[in-house]
């Protein structure tokens, strides 16, 4: 686990001042391109789904789909997309959240989730927890269960876990690093 740790904070990249300044961007794009870490790193990811018996993988738009579709394939379970809003063709719910100036909404297929699917949530970054809270708000209201929420990387100073653990609901979030 350490080794892996190790093998992941390694590829990836810290960039000063992006996209504004002060702010210490996470570039992960070393580690994808890297097919040890990135294949490690979805390996990761998929024995977490399996060990919360999840039935399908949920990506969140941008970032989060480059990890949860091989997950989903290698996990040998459905993928369904949470994407921002406007860009799915069918009947959607969606879910408003704030961000540091401003506000963001996601949506979802309502037919991509149902009553009896265990959902587990993917992205690669959890900082504020607004992101993932949202798309558990919507799972939720597709009427399926959370199984849990991985993501690759933790701002553990914004303390986004805190907010996220009053909606699991006893779900596991797991961050494979806290940075
Ligand atoms: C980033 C990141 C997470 C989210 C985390 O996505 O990929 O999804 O922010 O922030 P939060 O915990 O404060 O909600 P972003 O919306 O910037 O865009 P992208 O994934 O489309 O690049
Ligand atoms: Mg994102």
């Amino acid at each position: 686990a350490e080794e892996l740790r190790e093998l992941l904070l390694s590829r990836i990249r810290d960039v000063a001042d992006y996209p504004q300044p002060g702010v210490m961007f996470k570039d992960i794009t070393p580690l994808l391109a890297d097919p040890d870490a990135f294949r490690a790193l979805t390996g990761a990811l998929v024995e977490e789904c399996r060990r919360s018996g999840a039935t399908k993988i949920v990506g969140l738009e941008a970032r989060g789909f480059i990890l949860a579709a091989p997950v989903a394939v290698a996990a040998g379970i459905g993928f369904v997309p949470v994407r921002k809003a406007g860009k799915l063709p069918g009947a959607t719910l969606s879910q408003g959240y704030d961000l540091e100036y401003g506000t963001a909404e996601i949506e979802v297929h309502a037919e991509d989730l149902a009553e009896g699917d265990r959902v587990a949530v993917i992205d690669d970054v959890l900082a504020t927890g607004g992101t993932a809270e949202a798309a558990v708000e919507l799972i939720r209201r597709a009427g399926a269960e959370v199984a849990g929420v991985s993501v690759l990387m933790e701002l553990g100073f914004l303390d986004g876990r805190a907010r996220l653990e009053k909606v699991l609901r006893g779900a596991p979030l797991t961050a494979l690093l806290t940075v």
